[in-house]
């Protein structure tokens, strides 16, 4: 592998844990002002220092994280369809490489539809994203299932898109978790990490998918809801790390985020007065 590519790969899975924590924040993309990241500079900047990778739009990058705080940035490059528009699956590559290069970009991100109506063109998007990536040293992470293909949840069909996205040359694929997801991670020849999904009930179960998907050999996480939707952002984000990069438990991380969530209500409390 190129030293480009390699470094930049370093970047997000860090080389002494082998494990990363992607910070997703790019889901305006096609849900406009989603709850808890309306105003994107608040949501994002207290979990900046946290975070080993952002998981962004150029649009929300530039207008809304600071140039000089130096986080790797993963770049998505496509889109095109919005929740309430006819199909989600009718996405293409809406950033240019040249685009990525000017933001000084550690890797891109597109998802592909294995499945759904659209299946074809965000494959052939991916494709060429490679292309260009591999020109230029800069990684792909290709994102699996989104929207209504989320239905088909089950390591049967993640391992038939992630192995598709490894096929055509994605560096790292981005997927759910499932049951069964050995199987997903096991058929991947590319490393693996999880979204965290809709936000779940509480913290405890969020701290349990993220462990189990370790567990099961996924590399790290690439979460946005069940982070910034909590009421203890900070602490949630604290928490996740612990367990990518700590390999410490479910209740140990469970105890760390709810003693670290007491600081986190005093110092709201606090700005609020
Ligand atoms: C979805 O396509 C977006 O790319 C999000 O980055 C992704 O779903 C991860 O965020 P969350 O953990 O909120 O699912």
């Amino acid at each position: 592998m190129d030293w480009g590519m390699k470094n930049r790969l370093a970047r997000i899975i860090r080389p002494d844990t082998g494990r990363g924590v992607m910070l997703a924040v790019d889901h305006g993309y096609f849900l406009g002002p989603t709850e808890r990241l309306e105003v994107p500079r608040k949501t994002i900047q207290p979990l900046l220092p946290y975070a080993d990778s952002l998981m962004i739009t150029r649009g929300v990058l530039r207008t809304s994280v600071d140039a000089n705080f130096p986080i790797p940035v993963v770049l998505r490059v496509s889109g095109g369809s919005s929740i309430i528009g006819k199909d989600l699956s009718n996405e293409k590559i809406t950033t240019s490489i040249k685009e990525a290069i000017r933001l000084n970009v550690t890797a891109l991100a597109l998802s592909i539809f294995v499945g759904a109506q659209h299946e074809h063109e965000s494959l052939i998007s991916l494709a060429k994203l490679v292309d260009e990536g591999e020109e230029y040293g800069i990684p792909v992470l290709a994102v699996t299932a989104v929207g209504k293909e989320l239905e088909k949840r089950d390591a049967r069909y993640l391992s038939l898109a992630c192995r598709i996205a490894a096929e055509f040359g994605a560096h790292l694929v981005k997927t759910y978790y499932c049951e069964n997801f050995e199987k997903v991670v096991n058929s991947c020849p590319v490393p693996v990490i999880i979204a965290g999904g809709p936000k779940l009930a509480n913290e405890l179960d969020a701290l349990q998918l993220t462990y189990d998907a370790l567990q099961a050999g996924a590399v790290g996480v690439d979460m946005g809801r069940n982070i910034w939707q909590s009421d203890y952002p900070v602490s949630m984000i604290k928490a996740v790390r612990a367990i990518v990069h700590e390999n410490v438990s479910v209740k140990e991380a469970h105890e760390l985020f709810n003693k670290l969530k007491n600081t986190e209500q005093s110092t709201k409390t606090a700005t609020s007065v």
